[in-house]
């Protein structure tokens, strides 16, 4: 009983602290960092590239996403019972913890792609000069584009992520 006890806590410290790290990098990252880099120019594109395509912040970040979600699936698995979806709790829980999910398929499926190919685009233009032509100026803003409508829907989610764990927890 003292061990399953001692289990959930862990579990649970470790889901707030994943999860933490997790919207806190992504918030930073998209409302401070990102803008900052841009009006900055050369200097400021060249550091968040290297921030999050050549640094380990990337790695770390998708190792707190995917600890948060998995975490929080075995809790909320734990904390079921039948009737649970329709209580406040549990309702909230679960449209927390499916707006999490999708925030982590949008990470997965379209920030690191799109990050991946601005950084061989990146790779290419110093490659040849270190000026991009018209045509990899274009695809290099359509793919910043991409990655900034991806970041705001992801800070959208990781709102109703929040909403969903204050509420049900
Ligand atoms: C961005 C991702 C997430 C963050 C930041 C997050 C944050 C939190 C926080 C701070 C708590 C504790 C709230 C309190 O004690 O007042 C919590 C609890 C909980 N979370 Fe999450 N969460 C995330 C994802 C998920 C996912 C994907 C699920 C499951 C589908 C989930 C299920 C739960 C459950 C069941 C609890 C309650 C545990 C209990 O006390 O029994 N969470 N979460």
């Amino acid at each position: 009983m003292l061990i399953r006890e001692f289990l959930f806590l862990a579990l649970r410290t470790v889901h707030v602290i994943s999860g933490v790290f997790w919207v806190g990098a992504a918030f930073v990252i998209t409302g401070f960092v990102k803008p900052t880099a841009r009006r900055l120019q050369g200097e400021g594109q060249r550091f968040f590239q290297a921030l999050l395509v050549q640094n380990r912040l990337r790695r770390w970040i998708m190792i707190a996403a995917w600890t948060a979600v998995l975490s929080g699936v075995v809790l909320y698995g734990r904390d079921w019972r039948s009737g649970w979806l329709v209580t406040r709790s549990g309702a909230a829980l679960m449209v927390g913890g499916l707006a999490a999910i999708a925030a982590l398929a949008i990470g997965m499926c379209v920030l690191r792609v799109t990050a991946d190919r601005m950084a061989a685009l990146g790779k290419e233009i110093q490659n040849t000069n270190g000026s991009p032509s018209e045509a990899q100026r274009q695809q290099m803003n359509a793919l910043q584009q991409k990655m900034d409508r991806a970041g705001r829907v992801e800070a959208a989610l990781f709102i109703v992520v929040l909403i969903g764990m204050a509420v049900g927890a």
